[in-house]
């Protein structure tokens, strides 16, 4: 068993599972470019991040109303609630569905909606963060935040996500300058396919306080000592750098290099529905393949309850949970 979980790495339109697309296809009369469901099905072997974007893209044109983000949002934390976990940092792309006309209030009240009962409802505690997608315009990023802040949405930080390669945070210096303004807490995809020069831009440049994946980092030194140096914890999706080729095999993945070498590892989902599991199978799927100790597994925990953007006292109930799930693992 694993120990209660925190999610800090998951796009809500990751959770999109196939039977929910079609459902709201139905509902939203959306003609879909797949025969059926195994039609569908079918698609969801990727040989890399950019072919895997297509379809998640291609995908959200499912989702148009508020009810549909909110329906979304709730099945995902039904099935979080049931994988133990405990708070779970949920990232949206506005930017993915204002381009196809829905309203960017749809979006984030549809899924701040779910989210505000996700205590009362789910029994977990939640947070939302916006991501912006690093290929298209930084500008349009500056202006959707401008929007953010000015509709006070109830988001704790933003984020950089989409095709990685040719797309470096560099780019996007002044729209995390205005969200650290704002207080906002900022984070950035950086290291999955692209190289360990966009963790450093990312951590120096954008002044983040989590690297999403990362796992590129192990091959320059110095960027490895300065990220434990300053304690910047990585949210590793180790299904997800297997689906996406990132890695051969799951035995191949650097994880327990990266727990050897002293970083702050936490371990996420990403996009469980095109990835083969929820956080849950993440778990599971690492301590089979390393034989991790239930003291390893702990410290992964502990390291995604230090990493989370909650108050002390959440941060102290969740520690008493796995100090507790320790006691009982003894
Ligand atoms: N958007 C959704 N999943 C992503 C990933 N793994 N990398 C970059 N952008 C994403
Ligand atoms: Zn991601």
């Amino acid at each position: 068993m694993h120990p209660p979980l925190v999610e800090l790495h998951l796009h809500i339109e990751g959770t999109l599972e196939p039977e929910l697309i079609f459902d709201l296809a139905a509902r939203n009369k959306v003609t879909l470019p797949y025969a059926d469901l195994a039609d569908l099905k079918s698609r969801y072997a990727f040989t890399d991040l950019q072919s895997f974007l297509n379809l998640y893209y291609a995908n959200m044109a499912v989702l148009l109303t508020e009810q549909d983000f909110t329906d979304l949002t709730r099945a995902y934390l039904r099935r979080a609630s049931a994988a133990g976990v405990r708070h779970a940092e949920i990232f949206v792309d506005p930017q993915a569905h204002t381009v196809r006309g829905v309203p960017l209030a749809a979006c984030i009240n549809g899924v701040a909606a779910a989210l505000r009962t996700s205590e009362s409802d789910f029994g977990l505690s939640s947070a939302l963060i916006v991501t912006f997608l690093r290929d298209r315009p930084a500008a349009e990023a500056f202006d959707m935040l401008t929007e953010l802040v000015a509709m006070n949405a109830p988001i704790v930080g933003i984020g950089l996500d989409s095709a990685e390669v040719g797309h470096p945070p560099v780019d996007f210096i002044e729209v995390f300058d205005l969200a650290h303004a704002h207080g906002l807490k900022c984070v950035a995809h950086a290291g999955e396919e692209g190289p360990p020069e966009y963790v450093w831009q990312a951590v120096q440049l954008l002044e983040v306080s989590r690297v999403d994946h990362g796992i590129r980092s192990l091959e320059d030194p110095l960027l490895v000592d300065y990220l434990v140096q300053h304690n910047i914890p990585l949210t590793v999706c180790p299904l997800s750098n297997v689906r996406l080729r990132v890695v051969d095999t799951l035995a191949d993945h650097p994880l327990p290099a990266m727990l050897e070498r002293g970083l702050t590892v936490t371990i996420n989902s990403d996009d469980p529905a095109y990835f083969g599991g929820y956080i849950d199978d993440n778990f599971t799927a690492i301590t089979d393949a390393f034989a991790l100790s239930a003291d390893q597994l702990a410290t992964l925990a502990t390291n995604a309850i230090h990493a989370a953007f909650i108050t002390d006292a959440r941060r102290a109930e969740l520690l008493a949970e796995v100090a507790a799930w320790c006691a009982a693992t003894d």
